[in-house]
This record gives C-alpha cells, structure tokens and sequence, in this order.
C-alpha cells in the first residue's frame, strides 16, 4: 500500500487573532461586511466534503494502487455530524457565504444525506434568503436518490463524467462502471424537476480527449451546462504529469470547428468555468482551465475536509482544525471569529505558482487529497 498523506493539521487557539469582529457586530444575527483574505478575496463560496469514500477509482482523483482495501478511510466518528455541518454552514453564511457545494469522495454514500440537506435548506443568510445548495456527485445512485434530494431541497447538481464511449468511462472510473446508469441518473435527476444540472468532465490527453466533441453533440440543446476541466496536480498520488494536460483553449478549438461557439460573460465573480455559448443558441458550455489560465485571484472558496478541518486551497496540505473548535464548548461568535481570523490571513494561490521552488517546497510534505477535502 502506498502511504496516505497526513495532513497537517492547525490547532486554533480562540485567544489568538483580533478578538471580537466587529463587521459582526458582536452578534451573530447582525447583517455583516463581507470577509477578505490578505489578497483582498471575499469569503463567499463553502464547499464540504461528506465523505472521503466513493465507489468510483478515477485514476486522476482515487487511483486504485493507493485506495485500495488498507486505505485508512476515516472512521465514522472522525466525520462531522450533520448537526455539526448545519452549525458551520449557519455560522459561515452569517459571514456572508451563499454558496454550500457538497462533495466527497462521493456524496451520495454519506448515510441519509438528504436528512443534511433538508437541515441546510433551513439556513438563512443575514438577509433571510436560502442558500445556494449544491451537490457534485458521479451519478451512479443518483437514479435512487433523485426524489429525495428534490424533496429535501437541494437546489442544483453536478454529475460528473468523463466520456460516453462505454469503454473510454470504464476506463477512467476504472471500476467497470457502465456510461448508461450515469445517463440514467441525470434522467432521473431531470425527471424529478433539476434545472440547471452541470456535467463536469475532467479531459486527460490521450485517455478522453477524443471523447470531447460527442460530449457537446450529446449535451448540445439538452438545457444540461458541460463543462471540461484541465486534469489537475491536486493530492499526492494521481501520477500528474503536464504531458496528460490538454489546454482548454485546443478544446475550444476542437467543439468550434464543428459547432461554431463565442465567449460569453461570467455570471458572478469568482465563477471557475468561463462560458462559451453555440452560436446557434442551442445552449452553453464551460471550461475550467486551473492548469492553463489560473484564476486565484478571483478564489472565493473554503472548504471543510469530511473531519472538519477548514482548508484554504485546493492545493493545501495544512487543515484548520474546526472540529475540535466545534467540540469544545466554544460559542458560534467564537467559531466566527475564528474563521475571520484564518480567512483574513489567507494568502493561498497555488495555482499561480505551480511547478515553481515555492510552490514545490510548500507542498512537498504531501498535498492532502480532493477526495478528503472535496473537489
Ligand atoms: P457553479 O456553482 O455551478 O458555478 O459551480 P463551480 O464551478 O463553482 O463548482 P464545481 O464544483 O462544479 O467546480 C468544478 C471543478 O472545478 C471542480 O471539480 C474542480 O476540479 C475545479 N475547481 C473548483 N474550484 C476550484 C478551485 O478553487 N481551484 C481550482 N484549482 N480548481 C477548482
Ligand atoms: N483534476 C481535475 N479535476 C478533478 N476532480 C477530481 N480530481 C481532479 C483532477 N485531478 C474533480 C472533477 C470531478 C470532481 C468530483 O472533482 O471535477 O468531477
Ligand atoms: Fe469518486 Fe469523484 Fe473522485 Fe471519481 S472524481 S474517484 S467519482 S470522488
Ligand atoms: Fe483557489 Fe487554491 Fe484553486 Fe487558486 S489553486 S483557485 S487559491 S483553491
């Protein structure tokens, strides 16, 4: 077995830092200023990791040599509770959150995952209104989950996946697991009334790149968003090399030679995939391209890995540790300060640095893994 990356992990003493925050105004209720880090990024943007387990072995995210039967999933008492992400979630839009994406591993095997969902679809921003939630799951029981996580009140959702062709998917979820139940849940998900549903799909030169245009003519005028990612140096154990990294701007070129497509504007700042729409108004596409065109300077995002600890940066390989703040009697107004406190001090832009000596020296006791900390 291959070693697991242990992270770091940052004990937060309350006393620290600047003491009551005021742009809280000593309540929690009080409307607030937004929170900045020290590259004058807002804080707007949580994503939490349910579970560090999936069913799937995606070679650039999950490869199967290293989670293998010895892998040390975290046990069950390690992960937050539900009631322990609501009081996060409630405390973090009060510091002007919108936006709670939940992710893994995958998210769907987290036990009564729509119980958390229905407990998050309560939480209010300062200004009463619900939270954008969101959930990126890899589809496969998404046919049996759809209903209730309607019901519950997710808002959107994200399926990841990697090409059609049966054999090219197998090949990246490298479980054997079959294109057409994937399909099936965005069916199902579609059917029970989703608008809006992304498919992500991460392109590695010479595995799925030639699967990039039957993507587009599959989603093409499907009201479904596609959007492709760059294959990213994220964890310690996905054997990324830039030779595998196709720039999004060639697969630009490949989906405009056959469907002709413009830039369009970003809905919101900070927004990951820049949008291109078909010329002949049959709907939108997006590329994230992390690897080629970084965009840290927009970086909106905290995440909270399945145990609780806040992490700055996709990249990072050090964790704050907010379950032990949680367990210990500390006050939502003293977790809030806290979270201002490290938030302010951020200065992560890993992306902006990549294969440079800092970067390298920084990440060289292991970068924590995307199925821990969330993608
Ligand atoms: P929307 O809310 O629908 O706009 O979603 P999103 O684009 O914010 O989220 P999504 O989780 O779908 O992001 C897609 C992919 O972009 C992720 O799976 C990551 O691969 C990548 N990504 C997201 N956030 C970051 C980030 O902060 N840094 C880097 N490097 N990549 C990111
Ligand atoms: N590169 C790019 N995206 C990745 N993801 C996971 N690993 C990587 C990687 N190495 C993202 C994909 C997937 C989501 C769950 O995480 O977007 O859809
Ligand atoms: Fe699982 Fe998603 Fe990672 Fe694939 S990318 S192994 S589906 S968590
Ligand atoms: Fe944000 Fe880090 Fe990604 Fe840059 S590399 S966009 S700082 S998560």
């Amino acid at each position: 077995m291959v070693e697991k990356a242990i992270p770091k992990v940052i004990p937060i003493r309350i006393d620290e830092g600047k003491g009551l925050t005021p742009s809280i105004g000593g309540t929690l209720n009080a409307p607030h200023r937004h929170t900045q880090d020290a590259r004058s990024r807002t804080l707007r943007d949580l994503r939490i990791s349910v579970t560090d387990r999936c069913n799937f072995r995606c070679t650039y995210c999950m490869p199967k040599e290293v989670f293998d039967q010895n892998y040390p999933y975290l046990a069950h008492e390690e992960l937050l509770s539900f009631e322990e992400i609501t009081r996060l979630t409630t405390i973090f839009s009060a510091l002007g959150v919108e936006k709670i994406r939940l992710t893994g591993g995958e998210p769907l095997l987290r036990k009564n995952l729509e119980v958390l969902i229905e407990m998050l679809a309560a939480v209010r921003t300062p200004d009463g209104n619900p939270l954008d939630l969101t959930l990126t799951t890899n589809g496969s029981i998404l046919r049996k989950k759809a209903a209730a996580l309607k019901a519950a009140g997710l808002q959107r959702l994200t399926v990841s996946l990697d090409g059609l062709n049966d054999e090219i998917f197998k090949k990246m979820n490298d479980v054997d697991f079959p294109v057409a139940d994937v399909l099936d849940g965005i069916t199902a998900a579609q059917e029970v009334g989703f608008q809006n549903i992304k498919v992500n799909m991460v392109v590695k030169k010479g595995t799925n790149d030639h699967e990039i245009v039957s993507m587009a003519k599959h989603f093409k005028g499907s009201g479904i968003i596609l959007r492709f990612i760059e294959f990213m140096d994220v964890g310690s154990s996905n054997g990324w090399n830039m030779a595998e990294v196709l720039p999004s701007k060639e697969v630009i070129a490949s989906i405009n030679a056959v469907f002709p497509i413009k830039p369009v504007e970003s809905n919101y700042i900070g927004e990951v995939a820049q949008r291109w729409r078909y010329e002949d108004g049959s709907g939108e596409i997006g590329v994230i391209s992390s690897v080629t065109q970084t965009f840290c300077h927009e970086c909106t995002r905290a995440r909270i890995s399945t145990d609780g600890q806040m992490y700055l940066c996709l990249f990072a390989n050090e964790g704050f540790d907010f379950k032990t703040l949680l367990r210990s009697g500390k006050s939502d107004l003293e977790i809030a300060n806290a979270i201002m406190n490290t938030w302010s001090a951020r200065d992560d832009h890993y992306s902006e640095i990549r294969g440079s000596a800092i970067a390298n020296q920084s990440t060289s006791h292991h970068k924590v893994e995307m199925s821990y900390i969330g993608g």
